[in-house]
């Protein structure tokens, strides 16, 4: 019987385990009659279950079919008296018994003798095994230790199953809750995409159509200015000249505009770029557009990288335009592209000995329209960084800007190390 009692504990399941009890107890005792009975907590009453063995199914059709119908609450029947008490009883004769208001009739069922034993978790009762024979057999009270051993078994297997029940139904929750969050992020996904693609749509018309009144304007202050020009005396003309030049820097306003959102609604592809070369190529055709300056420029070379050659270009394009452009008015102007390891895989470098600017502002350089200097000092729109911060973020990247006032400027960027957007 202690075998049994392992052989249960065993047991996957706590149903499997009742099984297992009730059949190797009925073949032990050589009792016809097994049955278990589980607890309904919230009424506190025991209720029939089909884990059943009958030996003589004939004999003893009408004690289950009794069984089958009945409820028995605390204290009520044998049952009920292991429910109340937690613990085993053995019944002699259950006719005579008072746990049996109904023993008689029983009786009449092929029952004499009965013994009833709980499953404990803890101090809980949570099932009750019943058996019955028809032979009349004293209480045996070591048998009834070794079935109060079984109960608590049992009660083990229960442990465990509403312990892994619980820790289920906790990942079940869990998973239940990363998958509403994961279906949520997706649709914020979706929509972020549609609501910058609007933006992006509705930016790239705004400035489309307004190159044709600009147009307009620049057009008509010009032959304003042939056919009425003398009228207008030379304060007027000089009107006239700030109209155009105005709209002229509106119209490089509109198509640098054009230009940022091209960055940003263009197809990407990614190939191996030499950008060494690309900057090579970018500083010839720099240093033929001020032949007289002297400029040192060092570009390391081999740097390759992987990205959207075109894109990369227009990248270099701006940082060494505006390294030219900030070193004009130093004297050994000095320009270099490098390539260093950084924790975000090869961070490229272009940096000057130029102006330089306040580290305060290094942020706000990669906005839209955002100039350190004056227009008067040095020509540009300020749209330039933030093309070059668009086409780094969109290879997956990284910019930064270092610099101070007088002792030049770099900047950094990085392209990720893999899936483009
Ligand atoms: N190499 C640099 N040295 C010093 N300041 C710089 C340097 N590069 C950029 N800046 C500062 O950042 C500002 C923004 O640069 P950005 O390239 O966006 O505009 P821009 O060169 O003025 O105009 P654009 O490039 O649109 O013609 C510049 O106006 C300047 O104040
Ligand atoms: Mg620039």
């Amino acid at each position: 019987m202690q075998r049994v009692a392992m052989a249960a504990n065993e047991s996957t399941s706590s149903e499997a385990a009742m099984r297992l009890v009730i059949d190797e107890i009925c073949a032990y005792t050589g009792w016809p009659v097994g049955h278990a009975y589980l607890v309904d907590t919230a009424r506190q009453e025991l209720y029939p279950t089909d884990l059943w063995r009958l030996d003589l199914p004939a004999e003893h059709a009408e004690f289950k079919a009794m069984n089958m119908a009945a409820r028995f609450g605390l204290g009520v029947g044998l049952p009920g008296a292991v429910l109340r008490d937690r613990r085993p009883y053995w019944i002699e004769d259950v006719a005579q018994d008072a746990h049996f208001p109904g023993g008689r009739t029983r009786s009449g069922l092929g029952v004499i003798s009965s013994f009833a034993f709980p499953v404990l978790v803890g101090k809980e009762v949570v099932a009750a095994m019943e058996f019955a024979t028809g032979t009349r057999t004293p209480s045996d009270p070591q048998l009834l230790d070794i079935m109060a051993n079984i109960g608590t078994q049992l009660g083990r297997v229960v442990e465990r199953e509403r312990a892994s029940e619980l820790l289920e139904s906790r990942v079940a929750e869990r998973t239940r809750q990363l998958e509403a969050a994961n279906r949520e992020l997706s649709q914020r996904a979706i929509e972020l995409t549609a609501i910058n693609t609007e933006l992006e749509s509705f930016s790239y018309s705004v400035s489309h159509d307004l190159r044709a009144p600009l147009r307009g304007i620049f057009g008509f202050s010009q032959a304003l200015q042939e056919d009425f020009g003398r009228r207008l005396g030379s304060d007027g003309e000089a009107m006239l000249d700030r109209i155009k030049s105005a709209s002229q820097r509106m119209g490089r306003l509109i198509d640098d505009l054009l230009g940022l959102s091209r960055v940003t609604r263009a197809e990407m592809v990614r190939e191996t770029v030499d950008l060494s070369a690309m900057a090579r190529e970018i500083c010839t055709e720099l240093r033929k557009l001020s032949p007289k300056r002297q400029i040192e420029v060092n570009i390391q070379p081999g740097i390759a990288a992987v990205g959207d050659p075109r894109l990369l270009r227009v990248l270099l394009q701006n940082l060494l335009d505006n390294a030219y452009k900030f070193t004009s008015r130093t004297e050994n102007a000095r320009i270099s592209f490098t390539c260093e390891e950084t924790e975000h895989g090869p961070g490229y470098i272009v940096s000057d000995n130029g102006a330089g600017f306040e580290m305060q502002y290094a942020g706000k350089l990669f906005g839209a329209f955002q100039r350190l200097h004056s227009l008067k000092e040095l020509e540009g729109t300020g749209i330039g960084l933030a093309t070059v911060q668009r086409i780094v973020h969109r290879h997956g990247g990284l910019v930064r800007a270092q610099g101070a006032p007088g002792k030049g400027a770099s900047f950094q960027f990085t392209l990720g190390t893999q899936g483009a957007k």
